[in-house]
């Protein structure tokens, strides 16, 4: 694995590449990245990846959260190189950025998240699979090789599916099992609602379910009934996507309806997990410090703090503003990862200033794949930790642990000039 840390070697190896011609795959700015992925979807695409619950309130304070908090730099270090790894439950990453799970991909670019894995494996970034991939998680493990990869699960209403799934990802090396809390329900989402357009409900994002022996034995246990009873049961669902690619039969995609998520769940099913997996529980989509502590005295061994991206309650608090609330209520030492706004290398800066001990990348590398497939992912990576090292190299921050709170001041809300001045036009 090449080391992705040096922020200069990324910035020459642009320069020099652009002096030959060459252009890189991606825009290096988020807006001109978000724009360009938006010109290469379909609306329908587009709508589920960038979409939020609601109003977008939720969306738009996450961002605005990060303005709150400028930078105070350092000077004259003496450090020439910096060093941005991170251990995290045990491991060793060469970044604190992960890939969060991003379910429906595809709708994004084909293969989706294999040529995800080929980008973290190529990168070392490590992979959070979910449980709403558009490949099997065993086949994204191979392309991942060695690189460290987590599942993140989805508590199905079916307890012999939740068991068959942690199976597997125990056996697919998985480093944890990450139980995302928020999404027993989806939320209101007025983009896909206005288009009538879900991809599950036309078989995209169902991969984890259609390749697994205990989804099948539901799958083919309603087929029977139906067929019993008369009523059309097995017949094919043509995706809008996949037309002559994806075949998933109507009782697939009526049995994950069925059986998708829990809108029950307590703390009494996650206390379950104990006897279940021997695998490190990482719990996703904690905002209160309250559900943290209880997340910590049940035995997780880390807490996401996230808003899911704002896709899940409007006008909620921004992730950035909770994981302060919940640094200091769990203290130090608990490991907080944190997600939902990060855009730059810049926002992971002020995330791990603010108690994150690593971040999980969302939005960002899927608009990367829109654009470039695995080049884009792997590009989008790469300027985002190439930005960080340089944030780190201006700060007189040599490694992780020495970006510290006091780097940080809390200022008025910086006004964003209208998007017609925004210096970052080019795309
Ligand atoms: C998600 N997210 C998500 N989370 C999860 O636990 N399982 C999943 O299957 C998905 N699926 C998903 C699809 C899409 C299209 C998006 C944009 C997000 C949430 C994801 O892991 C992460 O919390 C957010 O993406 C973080 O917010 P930003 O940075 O993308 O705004
Ligand atoms: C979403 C679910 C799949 O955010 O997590 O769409």
């Amino acid at each position: 694995m090449e080391t992705i840390g040096a922020g200069l070697a990324r910035q020459a190896a642009i320069y020099r590449a652009g002096a030959l011609g060459h252009r890189p795959a991606v825009p290096a700015g988020f807006a001109a990245l978000e724009r360009r992925a938006r010109r290469v979807s379909s609306r329908t695409a587009w709508a589920y990846v960038a979409g939020g619950a609601g109003e977008g309130r939720t969306m738009r304070r996450n961002r605005e959260a990060f303005d709150r908090w400028a930078v105070v730099p350092r000077m004259a270090s003496g450090a020439a190189s910096r060093d941005l790894s991170v251990d995290l439950l045990g491991v060793r990453h060469p970044t604190p950025v992960l890939l969060a799970p991003v379910g429906a991909a595809e709708l994004m670019g084909r293969d989706s998240d294999v040529r995800i894995a080929r980008a973290a494996a190529a990168t070392g970034t490590a992979y959070v699979l979910s449980n709403q991939a558009c490949n099997p998680m065993e086949q994204c493990a191979a392309a991942l090789g060695k690189t460290p990869r987590f599942f993140q699960l989805y508590w199905s209403k079916d307890e012999g599916l939740v068991d068959s799934l942690i199976a597997r990802a125990e056996a697919i090396g998985a480093g944890a099992l990450v139980v995302t809390l928020d999404t027993t329900v989806l939320g209101w989402r007025p983009a896909d609602l206005t288009l009538g357009s879900l991809p599950f409900a036309q078989g995209i994002g169902i991969a984890q379910y259609t390749s697994d022996p205990r989804f099948r034995e539901l799958v083919a246990a309603r087929a029977g009934g139906a067929a019993r009873a008369g009523r059309p049961g097995a017949g094919a669902v043509r995706t809008a996507l996949g037309l002559a690619r994806h075949r998933v039969s109507r009782a697939a995609v009526e049995t994950f309806l069925d059986v998708y998520s829990n809108p029950g769940l307590s703390w009494d099913h996650l206390a379950t997990l104990r006897e279940r997996t021997r695998l490190p529980v990482i719990l996703k989509g904690v905002l209160h410090p309250d559900d943290a502590r209880r997340a910590f005295d049940l035995g997780a061994a880390a807490v996401v703090v996230s808003n899911h991206g704002g896709r899940q309650v409007d006008n909620a608090i921004a992730a950035l503003d909770a994981l302060v609330d919940i640094r200091a209520a769990v203290g130090p030492e608990p490991t907080l990862l944190f997600d939902s706004g990060i855009r730059t290398g810049a926002d992971v800066f002020t995330a791990l200033a603010l108690g994150a001990d690593a971040v999980l990348l969302g939005r960002p590398y899927v608009y990367g794949l829109a654009i470039a497939g695995q080049r884009g992912v792997e590009e989008v990576i790469r300027n985002v930790v190439a930005e960080l090292d340089l944030t780190m190299a201006l700060s007189g921050t040599p490694n992780i642990p020495s970006i510290t709170r006091d780097l940080l001041r809390e200022v008025a809300q910086i006004q964003r000039p209208p998007s017609h001045m925004r210096a970052d036009q080019s795309s």
